[in-house]
């Protein structure tokens, strides 16, 4: 499948990962409802929970967009962020912006802190509170920018030099400013999630979100390749 990583937001959003013709020429992508692949496949493919051309083709344009080498697609922005966290281990520290998306908030307090997870949250507006990360030395920086619901803007690279002073990782959910207006990568973060009901899937069909990294688990997937073939619609729509 091709990879372009250079040309304008929109040639990529629209052109990345499209390789997918094969014999048929087909210009849009078939949806490939296969549970297994048979071994030995050139393009690598073994299982779909772990691997399908259409997460391939969704992961490879949302990568180029965020000018990431990869990037791992998830059933939902919740279940992106689950993934993420539950990387952690008990007693592991987060410091969070204290303006979070309701959902992220109720899964660090009512499900994570079960797990001995501590969460501090700080108006990280505020320069003067960046203290906080290097006070709690966290695995992760938990950052929203602008945050949903009172749409604060942080300053996304003063704030990954932070966390990378105390060694921690820089997570940005970028819903709300999506990748064509914030690259956080490119502003120093380690990862950044994208939801895809806000903006990057505009059609409202269909939930979605991806982390611009590899991050290999078993759970938290779609399902059906019909679910990632619907998003990778909506890149290309405003291409
Ligand atoms: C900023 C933000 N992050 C994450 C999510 C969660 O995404 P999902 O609804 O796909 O689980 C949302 C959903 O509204 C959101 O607004």
């Amino acid at each position: 499948m091709s990879l372009p990583h250079s040309g304008g937001f929109t040639t990529r959003a629209v052109h990345t990962g499209r390789g997918f013709a094969g014999t048929t020429g087909a210009v849009m992508p078939p949806v490939f409802l296969t549970a297994t692949f048979a071994s030995g496949n050139p393009d690598g493919f073994d299982y779909t929970r772990s691997g399908n051309p259409n997460f391939r083709l969704l992961e490879q344009t949302v990568a180029s967009l965020e000018g990431a080498r990869h990037a791992t697609a998830f059933a939902s922005g919740v279940s992106a962020i689950t993934a993420v966290v539950s990387t952690l281990r008990s007693g592991d520290r987060i410091v969070a912006e204290q303006n979070l998306y309701g959902c992220t908030y109720r899964l660090f307090e009512r499900v994570f802190a079960k797990f001995g997870l501590d969460v501090t949250y700080a108006d990280l507006a505020e320069p003067a509170n960046w203290d906080e990360i290097r006070r709690r030395r966290p695995r992760l920086v938990w950052l929203e920018s602008p945050t949903n619901p009172l749409l604060k803007v942080l300053d996304l690279a003063g704030l990954s030099a932070v966390a990378s002073e105390v060694g921690a990782t820089t997570v940005v959910d970028n819903t709300f400013a999506s990748p064509y207006l914030q690259q956080p990568l490119a502003l120093g973060a380690t990862l950044s999630l994208a939801a895809t009901t806000k903006y990057l899937n505009g059609h409202s069909d269909c939930l979605g979100a991806w982390w611009p990294r590899t991050i290999r688990c078993g759970t938290s997937r779609w399902y059906s390749p019909r679910k990632p073939w619907a998003s990778s619609r909506g890149p290309s729509t405003p291409g």
